[in-house]
């Protein structure tokens, strides 16, 4: 660890790790940075700190620059330990600091490292923060990468603090990407692919928010500071975010069998939102379809939604020769998904997941949304009790998938 000024009055106080690094079930080949920030303002801020592993470090490294009782504020991005890892090594002499960070975060690092005494500043979208003749200035960032997110823009000096957001994992030794001695920008495209395109929808929200920021440089969480081109790297964002294949959009097969008709109206909503997406859907009432047809429509998909009432506790109509007949084929390229309408307990929708995972599919279910996404959602396979009240939850089960295929 090392200290090294981005600004006159800011200084990385992070730390380069070029160790072969376990990630979300990666390993991060080229290492990476936890890159943590000291504001020399007149009320001294921290933005995030080190990963937990690395905290005597840290307060070792910061303790040369500052005395720890002296900072005011310690800004928290994002709770994952790669950023918020070493915070009680902080607070423990940061003992006047106050915690700024999303009312999210606050329940959560609160639970996480006993902080109930501690005094935290929750703030929102768009909230300012005086920290002594500098500005700072939260924007909320949900999913990027994960829900209590948010970066923060220091105002006078034009510098974003994104977080994950345009991170790369590389031990950036360097510190700034324009003294870079190493390809970086290829690691920062797979960056994008591995981390932030599961999110999109929440990318371009993202972008739209800082559009009319000016930005001098972005400092990241992780690998080289943007200090030079930074709009270069938003633009790579906006094109990837945008990436649509029109003359060849992805296609979805739904099939469904209703009994009163609400399974085919949740069918309906999902159709719809797909297309709403530029997906290609094709939907089968299975009661009036030729299932070898079906079947054929299904080997062209990229998606497949199933869905089925449940009577006397199993599928209705011919749901189960339905999907009989598509034993046998390779699946395993192609996302699928379950739903229904259901009075009691919706066995039917739970009968689908087993076999479309038995088939093969990759089955978006919350076991899958909780690892691809790290969100713990109920919202597939879908369950609507009798007929759709939340016509909103359908729609974003429909664009979810869509983002999916
Ligand atoms: Fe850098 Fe979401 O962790």
């Amino acid at each position: 660890m090392e200290e090294r000024n981005i600004t006159k009055d800011i200084t990385w106080v992070g730390k380069v790790d070029d160790r072969k690094v376990p990630f979300h079930r990666l390993i991060l080949e080229k290492g990476t940075t936890y890159n943590s920030y000291l504001i020399h303002s007149e009320k001294p801020t921290i933005i995030d700190t080190v990963d937990i592993e690395f905290g005597r470090e840290y307060m070792e490294n910061l303790s040369k620059l500052i005395d720890p009782s002296e900072i005011e504020f310690v800004v928290i991005n994002h709770v994952e330990p790669d950023h918020a890892g070493s915070l009680p090594a902080l607070l423990s002499k940061a003992l006047k600091a106050k915690i700024v960070c999303t009312e999210l975060a606050a329940l959560e690092l609160k639970r996480m490292f006993r902080l109930q005494k501690r005094e935290f500043l929750i703030v929102k979208d768009g909230d300012a923060l005086e920290i002594g003749g500098k500005t700072l200035l939260f924007l909320e960032t949900p999913y990027l990468h994960t829900e209590e997110t948010m970066m923060t823009y220091l105002v006078e000096d034009q510098i974003l603090f994104s977080c994950d957001v345009f991170s790369t994992h590389i031990a950036a030794v360097e510190l700034f990407n324009d003294l870079s001695k190493q390809e970086y920008e290829e690691d920062f495209k797979v960056y994008y692919d591995l981390i932030m395109k599961p999110h999109r929808p929440y990318v371009s929200q993202m972008l739209t928010k800082i559009k009319e920021i000016p930005i001098q440089m972005i400092a990241p969480s992780h690998g080289y500071i943007l200090r030079k081109d930074p709009d270069k790297y938003i633009e790579i964002y906006r094109e990837k975010s945008q990436m649509k294949d029109l003359k060849n959009p992805k296609k979805v097969v739904i099939a469904y069998s209703t009994m009163t008709g609400n399974t085919g109206k949740i069918a309906a909503t999902l159709s719809e939102s797909l297309t709403q997406a530029g997906v290609d859907v094709t939907v089968f009432h299975l009661k009036n379809a030729n299932l070898e047809e079906v079947k054929d429509r299904i080997r062209e998909c990229d998606g497949l939604l199933v869905g089925s009432a449940t009577r006397y506790g199993d599928m209705v109509g011919n749901m189960e020769e339905f999907l009989k007949i598509l034993q046998g084929e390779d699946f395993h390229d192609k996302k699928a998904a379950a739903f229904g309408s259901y009075g009691w307990s919706g066995e039917a929708i739970a009968y689908i997941d087993d076999y479309l995972n038995q088939l093969g599919f990759c089955v978006i279910d919350q076991k899958y949304l909780i690892k691809t996404l790290g969100v713990d959602s109920p919202l597939l396979p879908l369950r609507v009790k009798f007929s759709i009240e939340n016509q909103q939850q359908v729609e974003e089960a429909g664009r979810v998938f869509g983002e999916q295929i």
